[in-house]
């Protein structure tokens, strides 16, 4: 008897604590395994149908269309929106390298806007700031699930005639109001890699209202013809489709989404409770219909505490650095909220299967170090 005691603390002690670890359940490993067994076609077909049918219905848009990424999703939408070439895109500092450089693959123009000190999104006076005669569209990155301050942006957007396009990577479950991320601009990105909400391995998936501009999406994704396998292309497209396999794996998420949902408030709440008399960390809140992607701290000496829980097996992540300290996109200054909160930000373990005593373990080493 003692000697398991003693074995299961030291398998504890062992085992590595994940910033973020993907959890299928058995049920949708089981729906995997029984598509590969079956007598399938693996490509795109009808389970990603019938994903993009269920992705549309839960987040109550007209139109979802698949991609490889969630960053293809971005690149496709400005290409097919045609923008004259040089036409400013502007983009948060605080977000992925990805929202930023499709940008510039679309040989557009990036110019970068700073965050509000209140939700870490896109800070709408900075962005007033900022649009010139050739600013023509925006992306707004609703940053780590909070959606910030999107209704005053989506105002300016349309006094001053841009496109907005949101990147609601972060956002699965999140809702603007009663409405899901994505809906307020002309198309919104949601990705689908690992450490998302909705997890296929790698995956995206564009929604819009927009029928027209689905129309050209899915040309776009197919090579430029309208179905496979018939070989007219009136248009120039790439092949930019998904897997079956993929589906499946999404379809399973999307059936328990609910849940998942419920999980991430949990540690977020939790979290929040054993770090609230923390004077020393910054810990932005969720409004009730915002779903926490990953818990996102902000505190003096992130480096330190990072190698503290390292030792201590638990696994963490940096914020993303603000673009503007990348080599590529060093030539903008004067981001200062941004510049202040990417460097002193850190992504807690925030799995779905995360426990309890797991996340109490995470902050009681934060509280004896961070003080
Ligand atoms: C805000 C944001 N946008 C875009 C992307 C790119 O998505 P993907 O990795 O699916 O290409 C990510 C990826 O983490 C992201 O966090």
């Amino acid at each position: 008897m003692m000697q398991k005691k003693s074995q299961k603390n030291y398998n504890q002690s062992k085992s590595l604590l994940y910033q973020i670890k993907p959890n299928f359940g058995k049920n949708i490993k089981k729906s995997l395994i029984d598509y590969v067994k079956g007598d399938n076609w693996i490509t795109e077909y009808k389970f990603t149908e019938k994903f993009e049918n269920e992705f549309a219905k839960f987040t109550n848009s007209k139109h979802c269309i698949c991609f490889p990424n969630g960053t293809i999703t971005m690149s496709s939408v400005l290409d097919c929106l045609d923008l004259s070439k040089n036409s400013e895109v502007l983009v948060s500092n605080y977000t992925m390298v990805a929202t930023a450089n499709v940008v510039k693959f679309s040989r557009l123009k990036v110019k970068l806007v700073d965050i509000s000190n209140k939700d870490l999104c896109m800070c709408p006076k900075d962005l007033l700031k900022k649009i010139s005669s050739k600013t023509k569209a925006v992306i707004y990155t609703q940053m780590n699930g909070r959606i910030g301050q999107i209704n005053k942006i989506k105002e300016i957007c349309k006094k001053k005639n841009l496109i907005l396009i949101e990147d609601a990577a972060h956002a699965i479950g999140s809702y603007n109001r009663n409405k899901h991320a994505g809906n307020l601009g002309i198309a919104a990105s949601f990705s689908f890699s690992m450490p998302k909400l909705i997890t296929m391995g790698q995956g995206g998936a564009i929604i819009t209202n927009n029928s027209h501009l689905a129309k050209k999406l899915r040309l776009y994704k197919n090579f430029g013809r309208k179905f496979s396998g018939e070989d007219v292309h009136n248009h120039l497209g790439y092949n930019f489709k998904i897997t079956d396999m993929q589906s499946v794996l999404g379809l399973g998420q999307l059936k328990i989404i609910k849940s998942l949902i419920e999980k991430k408030k949990k540690i977020f709440k939790r979290y929040q409770r054993n770090l609230k008399n923390n004077s020393k960390i910054v810990l932005f809140n969720f409004k009730k219909n915002e779903t926490p992607w990953s818990v996102d701290i902000y505190f003096d000496g992130v480096r330190k505490i990072k190698k503290i829980l390292e030792k201590n097996k638990i696994l963490t992540r940096y914020v993303y650095p603000p673009l503007n300290s990348q080599k590529i996109y060093k030539e903008f200054k004067n981001l200062p909220v941004s510049t202040y909160f990417c460097k002193r930000g850190l992504w807690l373990p925030s799995s779905i299967n995360i426990k309890n005593k797991d996340i109490d373990r995470v902050c009681k080493i934060l509280n004896q170090n961070i003080c």
